[in-house]
């Protein structure tokens, strides 16, 4: 059994320890454990050149990134194709997760799980397991789009998320040390990935149920919904799961999210949602091949104006 974690915050600082205390318990329990801080990896921002979204939407071949053997992406996504667990440490940073993971988490396009499945890549269909961490300095009212934009990376990467875990108020480094609760369920948070692991089919979540509103991933945050583009929606959807439904009063007149019947139709948990939006980008793509010359012509008015811009530091 192996685990993976990946952390994004300073070099022995709080996430590091916290994840320090996941893999030791993991360790414990068995898994072969291994662990990387992005600040130690040359990972560049995607360029958006979508070399990835049109080979697989427009050639039918395996999404692959143009930078593959450039830096180290591809070593990295290797390593973590490969791992059965995935424990992913992260700190807010201005409310969300520090843009060092998002710079990572851009370049997943070319690793999209579903993506791959649909040319029958078969690296790809191995089930992985996941644990996520969002520390911070503050309260979660400061960190209000940490957890859940973590776990919306490891849901579009297929990995079922069994546990998750907000650590607050730890700003300087190393002052989770004085924080006994938040290492000991970091720990747990590292023994719930081998149970899940061991469990794939039977475990679902073993996190608190009371995090969020969502009932299916647990998210804190609730959208209006929007029509989709080949259908026209649910009531209410988790922005982060994308199962929809309405809000609802229980019997002691607390509102809550319930899921509609079919609410699981644009999932991102067992990936139909991910497939669907393999179409949907095949689809909307289409328009921009069919009509490339009226583009190439409209384009010239935007691309000859020059406004003044900031002079760059020599
Ligand atoms: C640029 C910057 C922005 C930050 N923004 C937030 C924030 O929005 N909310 C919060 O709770 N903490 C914020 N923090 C505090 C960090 O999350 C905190 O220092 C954390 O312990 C860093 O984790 P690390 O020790 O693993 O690097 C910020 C820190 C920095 C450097």
């Amino acid at each position: 059994m192996k685990i993976l974690a990946v952390t994004a915050g300073r070099k022995n600082g709080n996430g590091e320890i916290l994840t320090k205390a996941a893999l030791m318990r993991a360790e414990e329990l068995g898994a072969e454990v291994k662990l990387i801080n992005l600040h130690d990896y040359n990972i560049k921002p995607c360029s958006g050149c979508e070399y990835c979204t049109v080979k697989f939407t427009q050639k039918g071949e395996a999404p692959e990134c143009a930078y593959k053997n450039i830096d180290d992406m591809d070593l990295i996504m290797r390593e973590w194709l490969e791992a059965d667990g995935i424990i992913v440490t992260v700190p807010a940073y201005s409310f969300m997760p520090a843009g060092i993971y998002r710079v990572f988490t851009d370049r997943f396009l070319a690793y999209e799980p579903n993506f791959h499945k649909q040319v029958g890549n078969s690296a790809y269909f191995r089930h992985r397991v996941g644990g996520i961490i969002g520390n911070g300095g503050s309260t979660r009212s400061w960190m209000s789009l940490t957890l859940e934009s973590i776990n919306i990376t490891l849901l579009s990467q297929d990995i079922k998320v069994v546990d998750q875990v907000l650590v607050t108020r730890a700003p300087r480094p190393g002052q989770i040390l004085l924080d006994e609760a938040a290492l000991v369920r970091a720990a747990k948070l590292g023994e719930n990935v081998v149970k899940g692991i061991e469990n794939y089919n039977e475990v679902t979540f073993l996190g608190d149920e009371k995090l969020g509103w969502c009932p299916v991933c647990h998210s804190n945050i609730l959208s209006l919904g929007e029509p989709h583009w080949n259908e026209g929606g649910f009531t209410i959807e988790c922005p982060i799961c994308h199962c929809g439904g309405d809000l609802v009063k229980d019997e002691t007149g607390k509102w809550k999210f319930v899921i509609a019947e079919d609410g699981y139709r644009k999932s991102m948990l067992d990936g139909r949602g991910a497939k669907d939006h393999f179409f949907e980008i095949q689809d909307t793509m289409k328009k921009y091949f069919t009509d490339m010359d009226i583009i190439e012509e409209k384009r010239r008015k935007y691309s000859e104006y020059k406004p003044s811009t900031i002079a760059k530091n020599k």
